[in-house]
């Protein structure tokens, strides 16, 4: 099945002013947690581990898949990063977002943000589809639960209003997507890309990933991650599905998941992570030198250009939080890990 070509940006005149707004006010929750911890990440500041991989492209792709990169079989180094949402660092215990970031390295052409820098990056979390409409409601959210508690709510109304209930239900459905081993989660993507002349949604697939184990200390997926990759290594499939229609695949709409039976997954590469011992923590070492990359869905080619307002807000809110914890520059793979 051949995805459509007619998708659609709809960007709003108001957009940069707006969404300047909503990364100084993470930003300025950064530094005020920097007061009492570590400066990271706004966001996802908890790592579960940082691990080196191989990133193998599929000989065999439709026609419509052979984009950049993925126009030829082809094998890159790649950097990956396990971590939870939250802006502070919670026991593995507590229901949050987890993700993963992949960062390919060796990648040709002129890139979006950084136009000489070689790398292409891929972030994913457990869920399909996110319950914030807007922008707005995502760091509306976040800003409300970073506060003081007992204010928490009438925020939330004041945020949500009628739709609080619904939200609410979506969010506490996603988070507790919980799962046992992050070392065998399917990951999504959630929102779009272009991919050359199409838009698709992506997601990592475990292959023969490992059985649940139960998650119940404050370092239960460093621990877990860690057992897998003693011994044998992980590997995730990049799937991608394709724009069908508005209705079924909105763009702009990010509460809407695309299903596989509307837009089915093709597999497009391979994410190989070989055995390997993980850093202590992030103080030092690859663990140390993976905490301060920046992972990124705007480092990519045009052709793989983040589409729709929560991807568009992305590309400021990531920018302040690199920028405000003096995050590295991209790199170039001539870094000794690769040796
Ligand atoms: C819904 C789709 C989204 C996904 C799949 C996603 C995924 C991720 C992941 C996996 C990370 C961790 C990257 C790392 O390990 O370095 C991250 C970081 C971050 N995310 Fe998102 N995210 C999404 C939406 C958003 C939105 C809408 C915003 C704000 C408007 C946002 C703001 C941030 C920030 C500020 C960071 C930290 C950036 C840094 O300092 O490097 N994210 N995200």
């Amino acid at each position: 099945m051949i995805p459509s070509t007619e998708w659609q940006e709809r960007v709003a005149d108001d957009e940069t002013a707006r969404f300047d707004k909503l990364a100084a006010t993470l930003a300025d929750l950064q530094k005020k947690r920097a007061e009492r911890h570590p400066m990271g990440r706004a966001l996802h500041y908890k790592s579960h581990g940082g691990v080196l991989a191989t990133f193998a492209v599929q000989g065999d792709l439709p026609a419509w898949a052979q984009v950049g990169i993925f126009g030829q079989p082809g094998t890159f180094p790649a950097y990956v990063r396990f971590s939870s949402g939250s802006g502070s660092r919670q026991p593995d215990t507590e229901p949050d977002v987890r993700g993963i970031a992949v960062k390919l390295v060796g990648v040709p052409g002129e890139k979006i943000i950084h136009p000489d820098a070689t790398t292409q990056d891929f972030l994913a979390i457990l869920s399909p589809a996110v319950p914030f409409a807007t922008p707005e409601e995502f760091v509306g959210l976040v800003s409300a639960v970073s506060g003081n508690k007992l204010l928490a709510l009438p925020r939330l109304l004041g945020l949500f209003r009628l739709r609080l209930g619904s939200v609410l239900g979506k969010l506490k459905a996603g988070l507790d997507t919980r799962v046992d081993t992050m070392a065998g989660a399917t990951y999504y993507s959630a929102l779009p890309i272009r991919w050359g002349d199409y838009a698709v949604k992506y997601s990592f697939e475990p292959v023969a990933g490992p059985p649940g184990a139960t998650i119940d200390t404050a370092d239960g997926y460093r621990d877990d991650l860690q057992s897998h990759l003693q011994s044998r290594g992980l590997t995730f499939d990049l799937r991608i599905q394709g724009f069908v229609d508005e209705t079924k695949t909105p763009i702009e709409d990010s509460t809407v998941e695309w299903l596989a039976a509307d837009a089915p997954w093709v597999t497009v590469a391979r994410l190989e992570i070989p055995a390997q011992t993980l850093s202590a923590d992030e103080s030092e070492g690859l663990g140390a030198f993976i905490a301060s990359l920046v992972f990124d869905t705007w480092h990519a080619p045009e052709a793989f250009r983040p589409l729709g307002a929560m991807q568009r807000a992305r590309n400021h809110a990531y920018r302040d939080s690199s920028i405000t914890r003096g995050a590295a520059p991209e790199p170039d793979g001539t870094e000794p890990w690769h040796a």
